[in-house]
């Protein structure tokens, strides 16, 4: 691809959408008067030579506006809607989407709520900073250990996920412990990946419809009901069917908690509905079906970190193969992101050096590991890829770092936040020892 040359540096007032790179970028990104990709007000090049590739790139300023945003969507949608009697919105920073301790420091500070879907995220959530009762546990199969956690930790709400769950919650719940939901399988299926499909009636998650009602009446310490359709939708009206299910149950609900999924831009010609549409047409809906004392909550990650992060890599070989293609190999791939092996998902990229310059070679970008499916970018128009070159994929900011690998004994990249012209690593890379520090002699 080639971007749109653009010296103006973009406000955090101007980002509710799109920067001026387009949809995939983080909207604190630009293209600088060398010609190089910027992000956060830092050369992409710079960076890639100071903390080494692949690296995964932050906007933070993006990451905080973003939060700002979504937080502001659902309070403006709450006055427009609601009678003022609700409590506040919720908007949880599903963290599962990028788990990094300076990630959940920066979310708590902008007044976001945090969902933890594990131990591993509970410990790190209050580690960054959460108040416990911001946060809110899920999980399909919960260990004793990770209620035990919780419920000494003192989190705001755990989601119970199965009858199971019930029975060892009846054993371990103080009276005076964390608030539940009960998270419904709605029957509905948003148009996403099957692998990313969760609300459909087929589904390890949530509580069949016909058994709700008996799992509300034996949850300790109930006050709503949760669903969570899927990820990465961009079906906006889906949310008004799922609080209408929601609403067909006789019971009293504090607190309606759809969940999260919203879509993100990962290639140039995709526009996801705005953040507001979102907040509208949940809490309309929530509002005309619940009355107007629940407390709503949503859950998005991709939408509040995808775009922010990019991932630099270095091309180390370029092979052609005669009369059928180009092979434009990184040091990097399904290592840092899996997503296109896992879900067929689409990426694009741009050589870092020439980002204004229109790209004119169609060729495929590959991983370094031990598999034909290793396959970044089947097929991307670039500028002449050289070896040597930086080589920027965007809105690999969730769900990259989070489910990297060793794969190969392949090192997982260092996270960078970039603002005001300033990098700073917030996860280093890791080193060969790492690979070996948890061998027992
Ligand atoms: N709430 C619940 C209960 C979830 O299970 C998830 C995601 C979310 C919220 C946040 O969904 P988001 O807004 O980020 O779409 N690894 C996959 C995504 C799996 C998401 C699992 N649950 C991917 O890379 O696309």
């Amino acid at each position: 691809m080639a971007l749109q040359h653009d010296t103006e540096k973009v406000s955090g007032e101007a980002f509710n959408e799109v920067g001026p790179l387009g949809p995939p970028f983080p909207i604190d990104a630009r293209v600088n008067d060398a010609g190089h990709l910027e992000i956060g007000g830092c050369d992409v090049l710079d960076v890639a030579k100071q903390f080494g590739t692949p690296s995964y790139i932050y906007a933070a300023g993006d990451l905080r506006y973003r939060a700002r945003a979504a937080v502001k969507a659902f309070h403006d949608a709450e006055a427009k809607f609601g009678d003022g009697t609700a409590d506040e919105p919720g908007v949880l920073f599903a963290s599962k989407s990028f788990p990094c301790t300076a990630a959940y420091r920066l979310m708590a500070a902008e007044g976001i709520y945090c969902d933890v879907a594990s131990g591993g995220e509970l410990h790190l959530a209050l580690k960054g900073g959460f108040s416990p009762e911001r946060i809110l546990m899920h999980g399909n199969n919960k260990t004793d250990a990770e209620l035990e956690q919780a419920i000494a930790a003192g989190v705001g709400y755990i989601v119970i996920d199965s009858f199971d769950e019930i029975d060892r919650l009846n054993k371990l719940m103080p009276s005076d412990g964390p608030r539940t939901l009960v998270r419904v399988a709605p029957g509905i299926k948003p148009s996403t990946h099957a692998y990313i499909q969760t609300g459909q009636v087929d589904s390890k998650f949530g509580i069949p419809l016909s058994q709700v009602e008996q799992a509300i009446q034996k949850a300790p310490n109930f006050v709503g009901l949760h669903c969570h359709l899927g990820s990465q939708f961009f079906e906006v009206e889906i949310f008004k069917a799922a609080v209408e299910v929601l609403a067909g149950f006789e019971v009293d609900c504090k607190v309606v908690n759809v969940g999260g999924g919203f879509g993100i831009p990962y290639l140039e010609h995709e526009h996801p509905p705005a953040i507001d549409s979102y907040a509208e047409q949940i809490t309309s809906a929530v509002r005309e079906t619940f009355g107007f004392g629940a407390k709503i909550m949503v859950e998005p990650g991709r939408w509040l970190v995808g775009n922010a992060g990019v991932t630099a890599y270095t091309v180390g070989t370029v092979k052609e193969i005669p009369g059928v293609r180009r092979y434009v190999a990184v040091d990097g791939g399904m290592s840092d992101n899996i997503r296109p092996m896992l879900y067929e998902a689409e990426y694009t990229g741009v050589i870092a050096d020439r980002a204004a310059v229109q790209a004119d070679r169609d060729v495929r970008v590959v991983g370094m590991h031990c598999e034909s499916g290793d396959v970044i970018l089947p097929e991307v128009m670039l500028h002449e890829p050289n070896v040597g070159d930086t080589l920027v994929v965007p809105a690999t900011g969730a769900y990259g770092h989070a489910m990297a690998s060793n794969y190969n004994g392949v090192l997982r990249p260092p996270v960078v936040f970039c603002e005001r012209g300033e990098a700073r690593v917030v996860v280093r890379r890791e080193t060969h020892d790492d690979l070996s520090a948890r061998d027992v002699e």
